[in-house]
């Protein structure tokens, strides 16, 4: 796909005090996934020429998030519309299009972008098109000024509104599209004589029209601009962005007992007639093949489950555990960095680590894989059909051939060979009567105390 003759410039100079934390607020993960890197995966979709992010405080951080974009650091936050001006070199030579976004806006949806786009394309040619919503509750929002003829002649910041301005619904979601041949011309009309001493980016609309520019808007729902300020706007979007996948995972077939206990990640993927029960946490990196059931209370991250596997409940697959086709992890079992093939079972309290299981192997409760030696990681190897008993170590690394049986309570140090038994635990003595006789003597000596 040819790239548009766009440019788009996201605004995160501001650290974000209100989250009250040393990483910078649009690094903090919705999904598993930085809020800002959403954005960016939708702005993908408009296949924009030049990505440009404005940063300032935290810069290092953001920068380093976020390989591949333009940056241009805005040393003092001086306002929305300063933090434009100081793109005016990195955009010197562009008449493209220009969109601003907001990086504590996650989720404007594409076709969002894409109508705003539009707009700007259309006949009426406008110097810039603004983002509007009409919110519940329009608070402190900037609200959109329009003229006898229905047009929008200027964006009022609520500090400096009159009781009649702020009586206006439409609000102003801070997105903007604007001519990019216009821009900086534009910007250079703005003042900061205003409530806050800041240079708005808002003012623009005002200069266009100066200009004898006409400037559109498209108006959003509340939902898709919801900006981020503090912890609870952040599980606010955290809720909207589960609720949203957990809709989208069973619209395409995956039955979610109940979904509102069930919590994925961003890059989760799902086939269809897979069955989740209650209470289980996608963390991010896991697929999970048609068929398969996740038992309630598992935890799963990068993980990979075949069809027909059964995982739980209360199992816990960490990166790299690959579960085979039918194979089943079961209560109180930890999986990570293994192979397990189809058809295994590790069904009760164990820890398989950097291992390979073979098909059909059973893996007794109990056992552990013994895979670090406080230094190094080793590798443990199990053949198909093998039978480990149960409270088996077997300590890394080593091998067990194909169709061994592993006596249960044995210490594994050395290889098994296929189809042999291997037994490390002493073996068992047994006398006869003995408890019947003990029990004898020590009632004796318990009446005879008594009688003293
Ligand atoms: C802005 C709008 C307001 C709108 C609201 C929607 C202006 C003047 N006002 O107000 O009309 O209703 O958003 O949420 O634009 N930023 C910088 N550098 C700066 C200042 C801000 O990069 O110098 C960034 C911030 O990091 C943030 C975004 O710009 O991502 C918006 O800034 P913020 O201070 O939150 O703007 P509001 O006062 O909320
Ligand atoms: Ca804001």
């Amino acid at each position: 796909m040819s790239k548009s003759h766009t440019a788009a410039i996201i605004l995160a100079a501001g650290k974000g005090t209100r989250m009250k934390s040393g990483l910078h607020k649009v690094l903090h993960p919705i999904g598993g996934l930085p809020m800002v890197s959403h954005l960016l995966h939708k702005l993908d979709g408009l296949s924009p020429e030049r990505r440009i992010v404005v940063v300032g405080s935290l810069r290092e951080q953001v920068e380093a998030a976020l390989p591949g974009l333009e940056f241009v650091t805005q040393a003092e936050q001086l306002g929305t519309g300063h933090a434009v001006m100081v793109c005016r070199d990195a955009l010197k030579d562009f008449t493209g299009d220009v969109i601003v976004l907001f990086g504590d806006v996650p989720f404007t949806p594409l076709d969002v972008m894409q109508e705003m786009m539009a707009a700007r394309a259309s006949s009426a040619n406008p110097g810039i098109v603004v983002l509007g919503f009409e919110p519940a509750d329009p608070a402190r929002y900037g609200r959109l000024v329009r003229g006898a003829d229905g047009t929008l002649e200027r964006i009022v910041e609520y500090k400096d509104a009159t009781e009649e301005e702020r009586a206006i619904t439409l609000c102003n979601s801070g997105m903007m599209v604007i001519d990019g041949k216009e821009l900086f011309g534009w910007l250079d009309k703005l003042s900061n004589a205003n409530a806050a001493g800041e240079y708005y980016l808002t003012d623009l609309v005002a200069a266009a029209r100066g200009d004898g520019r006409n400037v559109a808007v498209v108006v959003a729902d509340e939902a898709d601009v919801l900006g981020i300020n503090d912890r609870n706007d952040l599980a606010a979007a955290e809720a909207a962005f589960q609720a949203r996948k957990r809709r989208e995972m069973m619209t395409n077939g995956v039955t979610l007992v109940a979904p509102e206990t069930v919590f994925f990640s961003h890059d989760t993927v799902i086939e269809p007639d897979v069955t989740v029960e209650p209470n289980v946490v996608f963390g991010p990196g896991v697929t999970v093949a048609t068929g398969a059931v996740i038992h309630a209370f598992s935890h799963l991250e990068g993980a990979t489950v075949a069809a027909d596997a059964v995982i739980g409940p209360f199992a816990r697959l960490r990166p790299a555990a690959r579960i085979g086709k039918g194979a089943k992890i079961g209560n109180f079992v930890e999986v990570k960095k293994a192979d397990i093939e189809p058809g295994a079972k590790v069904n009760h309290l164990s820890y398989i680590g950097d291992a390979t299981v073979g098909a059909k192997a059973n893996i007794g409760a109990g056992t552990i894989t013994c895979n670090y030696d406080g230094y190094f990681k080793y590798r443990t190897e199990i053949g198909a059909g093998a039978f480990i008993g149960s409270n088996t170590a077997l300590v890394a690394p080593v091998k067990v051939g194909d169709g061994a049986i592993v006596g249960a309570g044995s210490v594994i140090t050395k290889t098994v060979e296929a189809d042999a038994l291997a037994l490390t635990r002493a073996s068992q003595n047994q006398i006869e009567g003995y408890a019947a006789r003990f029990r004898k003597k020590s009632e004796a000596r318990k009446a005879e105390k008594k009688g003293k």
